[in-house]
């Protein structure tokens, strides 16, 4: 019974309860198939379930709600927390793991939400007084700060999952507003290296084909923002057969390559390098990977090809600015599932993926990113919650980097899971990498 009240505070009131059974069905297919690739969770789910290192932790969870997330959340439930999800994109959930999750925790959250809805689901979220919570992006957090601050006393810490959700913490507490610490998942190594490399740039060219099928090969793409997904979509993008053209910012970005350095990378792995609106009348499709704003706007939709294809695979949906392409055009049709077509008023058309949203997770088109892939992303995100549970309450509020520890772990892991044991450096090695004395 506990799933059927659920769904319908979900909203699936409006569906038939045999409508909902074989909604609930697909959800744990999914589910099992996301699972049985998996071996991290796995591993970190059979130790949970033995030590119960979360139990009866109240954790409060705002990440796209697909297979892959499907798994880390029973892994906390294993640990003994009670969980509470919604998801951080209105387009994002994936309604049938919504629907079997539903049978195992409290879940806010469908696909194809408004704008109120989804804010509505991370009230209710935070309605059931999270320890610990779990972002991507941001959304859920911030809301705490800013307007359910009693909340905060309750919070342990977070675990935040994206780029975009970073930027806005450390802004948050360089201005002396974030009252929590917050682990940055996505600054792991066993993290970012791959998923933004690998997933994203896997799963957008996946979720841009799945809309539109169309061929890579020999058309010209425009990747904007050569960072870690910006280079994962490049690279994979070269090896269809695209000609790829990337846009860089010239910013002196604190702690990490700038970009000047991202732009000369990206002509060493033998991309052209140009300003936006030289790249504008190139491009085929553009894709943009910056996770900042108005990255493609008014002057550039001008001088677009007839047909060009938009898609945006940074967190928030303004890096392509939607009301300026709307004041451009005459109307608007929708003609596939997640393919708008804007008629121009100088005559051409453009065409929007996924409504500027993250195109590799809009449904139903985009599927995400591979499912290895999160396993070693959600892995992270499963240890820190544990690491919080155990040591949050002596943590300051800030932004902490992952311990070391947790991150070789979950490397290790997902190597032995594909056979590959690495070989022990020797004594002598181990004494040589520490010496200065010896030369030469
Ligand atoms: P990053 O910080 O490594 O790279 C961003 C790059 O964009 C930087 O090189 C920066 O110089 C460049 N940039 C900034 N403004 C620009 C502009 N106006 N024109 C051209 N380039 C510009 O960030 P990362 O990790 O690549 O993430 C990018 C975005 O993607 C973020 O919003 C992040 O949250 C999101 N993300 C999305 C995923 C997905 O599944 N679609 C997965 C992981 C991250």
């Amino acid at each position: 019974m506990r799933g059927v009240f659920n769904l319908a505070k979900m909203g699936f009131e409006k569906i038939s309860r045999m409508e909902i059974h074989s909604l609930v069905t697909e959800g744990k297919k999914r589910l099992s198939w996301a699972e049985s690739n998996m071996p991290v969770l796995a591993s970190i789910r059979q130790r949970f379930e033995n030590e119960k290192p979360l139990q009866g932790i109240n954790i409060g969870v705002a990440l796209h709600l697909e297979k892959k997330t499907g798994i880390l959340l029973r892994t906390l439930v294993a640990g003994g927390a009670h969980l509470s999800a919604a998801s951080c994109n209105p387009l994002t959930t994936d309604d049938s793991i919504a629907g079997a999750l539903a049978e195992e925790m409290d879940v806010f959250a469908w696909a194809n939400q408004t704008e109120a809805e989804y804010y509505n689901c991370l009230e209710s979220v935070i309605a059931s007084k999270p320890q610990i919570t779990i972002d991507d992006g941001c959304d859920l957090i911030y809301l705490l700060h800013t307007k359910h601050a009693e909340a905060l006393d309750n919070v342990i810490g977070g675990c935040e999952e994206t780029t975009t959700g970073i930027l806005r913490l450390e802004a948050m507490h360089s201005d002396g507003v974030l009252k929590v610490p917050v682990m940055a998942v996505n600054n792991a190594h066993s993290k970012y290296l791959f998923d933004n490399r690998y997933g994203t740039g896997q799963s957008v060219i996946e979720g841009i084909l799945s809309a539109t099928n169309t061929l890579i090969a020999g058309k010209t793409v425009v990747v904007v923002g050569y960072g870690w997904c910006g280079r994962g979509i490049a690279n994979r993008l070269k090896g269809l057969g695209a000609k790829v053209i990337v846009i860089e910012s010239a910013t002196t970005n604190k702690g990490s390559s700038s970009g000047y350095h991202r732009a000369l990378e990206a002509s060493y792995d033998g991309c052209w390098v140009m300003s936006m609106k030289d790249a504008a009348s190139h491009g085929d499709i553009f894709i943009t990977a910056t996770g900042n704003k108005h990255v493609i706007s008014g002057e550039h939709f001008s001088q677009m090809k007839d047909g060009a294809v938009l898609a945006n695979s940074g967190h928030f949906n303004h890096e392509i600015d939607l009301d300026a392409l709307e004041s451009k055009s005459e109307s608007k049709e929708t003609i596939l599932t997640n393919v708008e077509k804007y008629a121009m008023k100088n005559g051409k058309n453009i065409i929007l993926l996924a409504q500027g949203r993250l195109v590799n997770l809009a449904q139903p088109t985009g599927q995400g990113h591979p499912i290895e892939i999160m396993d070693g992303s959600f892995g992270v995100q499963a240890l820190c919650v544990e690491y919080l549970a155990k040591r949050g309450d002596d943590l300051k509020s800030g932004v902490y980097n992952v311990p070391i520890e947790i991150d070789n772990d979950v490397a290790r892991i997902a190597l032995e899971s594909q056979g590959i044991i690495l070989d022990k450096p020797t004594d002598e090695q181990e004494k040589y990498t520490k010496t200065w004395k010896e030369g030469t």
